[in-house]
């Protein structure tokens, strides 16, 4: 059953939580490559759900291998009010602590046992907003940051403001070919992955592998389902990302989104200018 259209949406900038990888300031140009009409929007690779936010579907399907951050969002689905509280009694925790002692505690907190409600706060205190986990043992390992969290009033507004982009969503902790196998025909998955091996200390220890994912891909494909894919221009070159080959005519589109200006890239150079230094992601399409 066809029954959304991707019509451009309007810009909605407030982001919940802080995610590597954050896809809100390309949404609407990502947005704008999905099929016009649709049926269940997919979204396999969640995060903080960048591209979700924005398009606020009628009827989703979001997901992600990583059960804590699914926690955040099933709580922002089932008890809005709890995730305000679960928020709120730890910035308390500024006032009583100071920052780096009240994060510090609850970065404790939560690496002896890893939950959504320390993950909020943690993901919206810690340095630039990149949370990453240490290899041998998994714990989250990113200092404080050196900017004042949101208050809760603030994140309180936000959590109101996505519960309700998000009316039509379904929250669930799957991995993407479990997640995928449940799209039908003229359903649309829009996956945006980790790279490889480099980026699993980012978001834990999940099985990632890209050959799994164009299977995955391929499946959806076969079942009438179309399938967007976001690439990181650096890590593809000619038919291959990150070495892996890309099955023959399994994409027959594809198009670049503009990730903004590179930082640095402009300190780098001594004229100032940025003239063909934008960095751009790659949108591949099935259809
Ligand atoms: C690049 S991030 C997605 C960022 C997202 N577009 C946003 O706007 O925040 C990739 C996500 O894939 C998730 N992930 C990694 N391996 C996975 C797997 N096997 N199945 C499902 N999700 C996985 C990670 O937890 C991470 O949140």
């Amino acid at each position: 059953m066809i029954a959304q259209s991707a019509a451009p949406p309007a810009p909605f900038r407030a982001q919940l939580l802080k995610w590597i990888g954050n896809k809100q300031t390309q949404a609407q140009a990502i947005i704008s490559h999905l099929p016009a009409r649709f049926g269940t929007y997919f979204e396999p690779f969640l995060g903080s759900g960048g591209v979700l936010g924005v398009l606020s579907p009628a009827r989703a399907v979001a997901s992600d291998g990583f059960l804590p951050l699914m926690e955040i969002w099933r709580s922002l689905r089932e008890d809005k009010e709890r995730l305000k509280t679960h928020y709120a009694e730890r910035h308390a925790l500024i006032v009583a602590l100071g920052k780096r002692q009240a994060y510090e505690h609850v970065l404790r907190d939560y690496n002896a046992r890893p939950n959504g409600a320390d993950l909020v706060f943690l993901c919206r205190a810690c340095y630039g907003g990149v949370v990453r986990f240490r290899k041998q043992d998994g714990h989250m390992s990113t200092p404080v940051g050196v900017h004042d969290p949101l208050t809760p009033e603030r994140f309180a507004a936000r959590v109101d403001a996505w519960h309700s982009r998000t009316r039509g969503t379904e929250f669930h902790h799957l991995d993407f070919a479990a997640a995928m196998s449940r799209a039908q025909r003229d359903d649309v998955v829009y996956c945006d992955p980790p790279y490889g091996d480099s980026q699993t200390i980012l978001y834990g220890a999940q099985a990632f592998s890209l050959e799994r994912l164009f299977a995955s891909i391929a499946g959806c494909k076969e079942r009438g389902v179309r399938v967007a894919l976001s690439i990181d221009g650096t890590k593809f070159s000619g038919r291959k990302v990150c070495d892996v080959p890309i099955p023959d005519g399994l994409f027959v589109r594809e198009t670049f989104v503009s990730v903004g200006r590179s930082m640095l890239k402009r300190f780098q150079m001594k004229d100032g200018t940025l003239e063909g230094h934008e960095v751009s992601d790659r949108l591949l399409l099935t259809y």
